[in-house]
């Protein structure tokens, strides 16, 4: 993971100077490089002997903080990695600009690795994303938003992403089909179950843990499991507040707080922390395929982890 953090850094610099100041801004701030850390087990688990998984996962980090710059945009977040979003700073526009940058040189780093097949999985996955945070936004403030749609957004915008990250490792690695499906499926799942939390997180987390602001999602009237499931079992009343602050997007300070009661009361944020733990325990099973070893037991670990986690 050093050796990948020195490789962002290095692969962030430009003559440009607004696009090191603004990429530092974000890399520096930290981030759990999750992803990053991901294909590296895997590609360890897979008994990999070359380089290119340095740059696969530093591809993959680039790919995590473009996105990161351009949804903050998108999202109006007023907080992220506990500092003030880039876009706060150097403006929306140079916040697209540098998270353009990055996501380019992603595929400079990929290009490096000479494998197509990596190229195309992680392409794939970035159209995808894409496609995702679109889908999101048309479904803004809709409350007939389904589960099933909902399931198909965070597909898209996040576990496509953690799938990615865990199959290239098999790919460069040269390993047979069934480690290479076993490691997409642990990476789908434990990404679903990722942003379950993460939604979950917005309206039950705490700020100062997390680094970014709770009630954005609330605030944006974007439609979550915890939203989901509460309508499901809302009286008329209570359905009735969910039109108001989503729909017509009419909210007052006390909205959130009484948002996330309902929310506690109605089990929806217990719910759908019930859904993460399924995909969670879903992710750690898909690694069976591969004998026990202390690299498998640290890939099921991260999977317990990002059910537990607060920040
Ligand atoms: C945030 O991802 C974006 C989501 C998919 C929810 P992370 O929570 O992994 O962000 P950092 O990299 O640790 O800041
Ligand atoms: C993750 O969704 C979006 C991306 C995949 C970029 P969120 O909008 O929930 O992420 P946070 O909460 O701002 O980190
Ligand atoms: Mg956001
Ligand atoms: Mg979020």
């Amino acid at each position: 993971m050093a050796a990948v953090d020195a490789l962002i850094l290095d692969r962030m610099q430009s003559s440009v100077g607004m696009i090191p100041d603004l990429a530092q801004h974000l890399v520096g701030a930290g981030g759990k490089r999750l992803r990053p850390l991901l294909t590296i087990t895997a590609a360890q688990l897979c008994d990999y002997q070359g380089n290119a998984h340095h740059k696969l996962a530093a591809a993959v980090e680039f790919i995590h903080s473009a996105t990161l710059l351009h949804d903050d945009v998108v999202d109006e977040s007023a907080l992220r990695r506990g500092k003030k979003p880039a876009n706060l700073i150097w403006g929306n526009s140079a916040s697209i600009l540098v998270g353009d940058f990055l996501f380019a040189r992603a595929f400079n780093l990929m290009v490096e690795t000479g494998s197509m097949e990596a190229l195309g999985i992680l392409s794939n996955a970035s159209s995808v994303i894409a496609e995702g945070e679109v889908q999101q936004l048309a479904a803004l403030r809709n409350l007939a938003m389904t589960e099933d749609d909902y399931l198909r957004v965070i597909e898209a915008k996040t576990a496509a992403l953690f799938a990615a990250a865990t199959e290239v490792a098999p790919v460069i690695a040269g390993r047979p089909a069934a480690e290479r499906n076993a490691l997409r499926e642990y990476g789908l799942k434990l990404g679903l179950a990722f942003q379950l939390v993460d939604d979950a997180l917005d309206y039950g987390g705490m700020a100062s843990a997390l680094g970014k602001s709770v009630g954005d999602d609330f605030r944006e009237g974007k439609m979550t499991l915890p939203v989901i499931r509460s309508l499901e079992t809302a009286s008329e009343d209570d359905k009735a507040f969910w039109r108001r602050v989503i729909v017509d997007h009419d909210q007052k300070d006390v909205d959130l707080e009484k948002a996330v009661s309902l929310l506690r009361s109605s089990g929806a944020l217990e719910s759908t922390m019930v859904l993460a733990k399924r995909y969670s325990k879903d992710a750690a099973d898909a690694l069976d395929v591969f004998p026990q070893s202390s690299l498998r037991d640290t890939l099921k670990e991260l999977a317990s982890f990002v059910v537990a986690r607060i920040s």
